[in-house]
């Protein structure tokens, strides 16, 4: 049976990532968190005391020598902030890179268009054979613009702030809501207004707000977006034969 490429975008705390992770495992696909590749490069700079967060080319060669992979989780595992497990070079970084330091480092090192080529090329790779849920802010506009299916998720900046401020208070972090909103409409500003692949809708993809829905709803609604293309694609065949 055909498969799709299925690319999410939308900003922070849109809920990507919980989303895709259901319809991936409802669908039988593979899970991909294309943010966790720039989180994991960013975490390699940060402890790389020295080597600044704008110097385009040292942090280019560092994108260069650096192996990121992105596994299913363990079942193990049942933090429901975690969705792929992320090894850097080897070592277990799953965890650590679900900072706010590490978010804010990651959408700096994520404007500079060489360490965008190299992580761009490893995503294409990783969902080459299709059957994949990709999430980011450039899937359906450059990774995989030929994607079957498109959506692009949304949520007022209020909204996605309070989600990450409640994951942060979870996690025993005590931030102040307004700092997390800060931080968020920071890096929303950043992804959108950068250069070189910003944040920005595909012309054809579907707009989803979930504000109003909880994460269950927003998956059932993707889904079944899925099962229809899989049907009008099925019909396409069925013509030409
Ligand atoms: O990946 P992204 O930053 O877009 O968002 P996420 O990490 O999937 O979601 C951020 C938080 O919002 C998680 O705790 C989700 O459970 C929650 N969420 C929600 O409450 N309602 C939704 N419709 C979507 C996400
Ligand atoms: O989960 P959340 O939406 O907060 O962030 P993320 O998806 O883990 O991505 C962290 C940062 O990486 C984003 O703020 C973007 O700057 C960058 N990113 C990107 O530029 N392109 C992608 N395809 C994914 C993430």
């Amino acid at each position: 049976m055909k498969k799709l490429t299925i690319a999410i975008d939308g900003p922070a705390g849109s809920g990507k990532s919980s989303v895709a992770r259901v319809v991936a495992q409802r669908l039988g696909y593979l899970y991909l968190d294309s943010g966790a590749m720039y989180r994991a490069l960013a975490l390699k700079a940060l402890q790389n005391n020295g080597l600044a967060l704008t110097s385009e080319k040292e942090l280019e060669e560092l994108a260069r020598d650096t192996q990121i992979e992105l596994q299913p989780v363990p079942p193990r595992l049942h933090d429901p902030t975690v969705h792929n497990r992320v090894l850097l070079d080897g070592d277990d970084v799953t965890q650590s890179i679900r900072t706010n330091e590490v978010a804010q480092a990651a959408s700096r090192v994520a404007t500079i268009p060489g360490v965008r080529a190299i992580l761009v090329a490893a995503q294409q790779h990783a969902g080459a054979n299709g059957g994949v849920v990709m999430e980011g802010r450039d899937i359906g506009t450059v990774v995989f613009p030929k994607a079957e299916l498109k959506v692009f998720l949304e949520a007022t900046p209020e909204a996605r702030a309070e989600r990450r401020w409640k994951e942060h208070i979870e996690k025993g972090e005590f931030l102040h809501l307004a700092q997390v909103e800060e931080e968020v409409r920071q890096r929303d500003r950043r992804d959108t207004e950068r250069k070189v692949s910003p944040l920005v809708r595909a012309a054809d993809a579907v707009l989803v707000d979930n504000t109003a829905m909880d994460v269950e709803e927003t998956a059932r609604l993707i889904t079944m977006l899925a099962h229809e293309r899989l049907r009008e694609l099925g019909r396409t065949a069925g013509a030409v034969q």
